[in-house]
């Protein structure tokens, strides 16, 4: 391979998940640091990184298509980097097909671009797809600039191995971030501007550390002491396994008033044989039952979950039972997705593949019945006041966007500035945003 000069401008690409935003941020702020610009819209960029997604279909294809579409007439490439989950699965297997890879490199890696961007521009191909706990963070430069809202990786990896999933394969065992490298990462983000900290892992609730006297915390002691900086005006966390929801926790939605009331926990099917085969360890009424606990101690909560349908064997009595379970819940928003048989996942090969014309049918009716949950929810919220927190501009001039405690999209007009909180009406409720009507600025 012939050697290409140091790149001097890039572009990442994140697709999938928070933690892969995350992680794209935290790459972009690592190839600044090397003096490496950010490709202006609509140039191409020296370097690219595909920071990629694998727990749905299709993601390696997407990946060859993306790395297809990057050639220029001449055949050449700029310097292409796969990062991300497809990485860490299929990182060898990229090299052998796609010759225009230069890079591959898996999330718990990344911190190794600029060595392996001096690699590439010298001719030699590099992977690194090796899963050492903890050491990218450390070698991190400091977070600069952000939004008001911004994202907080506290804890990777899972071990519940769900036997759709492929989690534990790419992103490995569960690791906690410690309490003082988060608390100094939030102190930060707060100071370059954030108001809002989402803590974010596979399986954030399952966080567990030290705090500064030494006392073994969990996520509530976390989100306690986050509390406590007065520059912080709201946190959230996700995304949550129902068996790490402890009471701690769920106290802590009743006693934080920075804690906002929204929990994203996934539950996957309504039906208990379905879920002893996905490995879940919880049942369809443990599950209800900790929500009736959450909402005994934050009675407005907002609640969202995931679902899967067609998970091998899945009859038309077990999907009824994951819609009973969504008539009970009364979801604020949810995510739903077919069945994707991933490969080295123990319900690939599971007996009872379901036909795909009969997973299209059921998420639509699934889709039809959380689109008219989340409708139900957002009409309840008609006549409430509430703070949103000013995101970005809105489409029309003199309109704003941003999001209310709730995690409803609201859009309103009037005097106001990204990063402000302010207080709105909520006067109409679309399917997936509300007008608000703006009361006054409550802190600036
Ligand atoms: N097929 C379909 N959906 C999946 N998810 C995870 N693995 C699969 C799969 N193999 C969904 C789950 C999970 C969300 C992040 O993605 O609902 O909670
Ligand atoms: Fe995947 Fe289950 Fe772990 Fe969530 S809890 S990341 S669905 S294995």
């Amino acid at each position: 391979m012939a050697t290409t000069p140091a790149p001097k401008t890039y572009r990442v690409k994140s697709f999938g998940c928070q933690m892969n935003v995350y992680d794209g941020e935290r790459m972009a702020e690592l190839l600044g640091a090397q003096g490496i610009a950010p490709a202006p819209e609509g140039e191409e960029a020296d370097l690219v990184v595909l920071n990629t997604c694998h727990i749905r279909e299709k993601a390696a294809e997407k990946v060859y298509s993306d790395i297809g579409r990057l050639k220029r007439e001449d055949g050449s490439s700029p310097l292409i980097a796969v990062a991300g989950c497809v990485a860490q699965a299929e990182g060898e297997e990229i090299m052998a097909r796609a010759p225009a890879v230069k890079m591959v490199v898996g999330p718990q890696a990344y911190h190794r671009l600029p060595e392996m961007i001096a690699e590439a521009s010298a001719g030699r191909r590099a992977v690194d797809t090796d899963m050492p706990a903890q050491a990218k963070f450390d070698a991190l430069p400091a977070r600069r600039k952000v939004g008001p809202s911004a994202f907080l990786t506290v804890q990777e990896g899972c071990d519940k191995f769900c036997t759709y999933c492929v989690v534990p394969y790419t992103r490995g065992a569960e690791i906690s971030r410690p309490f003082s490298a988060i608390v100094a990462e939030a102190e930060r983000l707060v100071e370059a501007g954030a108001k809002e900290l989402t803590l974010i892992g596979q399986n954030v609730n399952a966080w567990t550390g030290e705090d500064g006297q030494g006392r073994a915390v969990g996520l509530d002691g976390l989100v306690r002491h986050l509390a406590e900086n007065p520059d912080l005006a709201r946190i959230r966390y996700t995304t949550s396994h129902p068996n790490d929801m402890t009471e701690g926790l769920i106290a802590a939605h009743g006693e934080v008033a920075k804690l906002m009331p929204f929990l994203h926990l996934p539950v996957q099917a309504g039906s208990n044989r379905i879920l002893k085969a996905m490995n879940r360890s919880h049942t369809a009424q443990s599950y209800l039952e900790i929500l009736d606990r959450v909402r005994a101690a934050r009675p407005d909560i907002a609640l969202s979950g995931d679902f899967i349908v067609g998970f091998p064997g899945e009859t038309e009595e077990d999907f009824a039972e994951t819609l009973s379970l969504v008539a009970a819940v009364g979801y604020a928003q949810c995510f739903s997705f077919k069945y994707s048989p991933r490969p080295g996942t123990p319900a690939a090969t599971m007996d009872g593949q379901v036909a795909p014309e009969v997973m299209d049918e059921r998420l639509q009716r699934l889709q039809a019945a959380l689109n008219a949950s989340q409708q139900a929810f957002n009409q309840a919220s008609v006549g409430r006041r509430c703070q949103v927190l000013v995101e970005r501009k809105g489409r029309h001039d003199g309109q704003w966007l941003g999001k209310s405690p709730w995690l409803q999209s609201v859009h309103f007009a009037g005097e106001a500035a990204i990063g402000d909180l302010v207080e709105v009406d909520m006067v109409e409720a679309g399917p997936n945003s509300l007008s608000g009507r703006l009361v006054a600025t409550a802190t600036a």
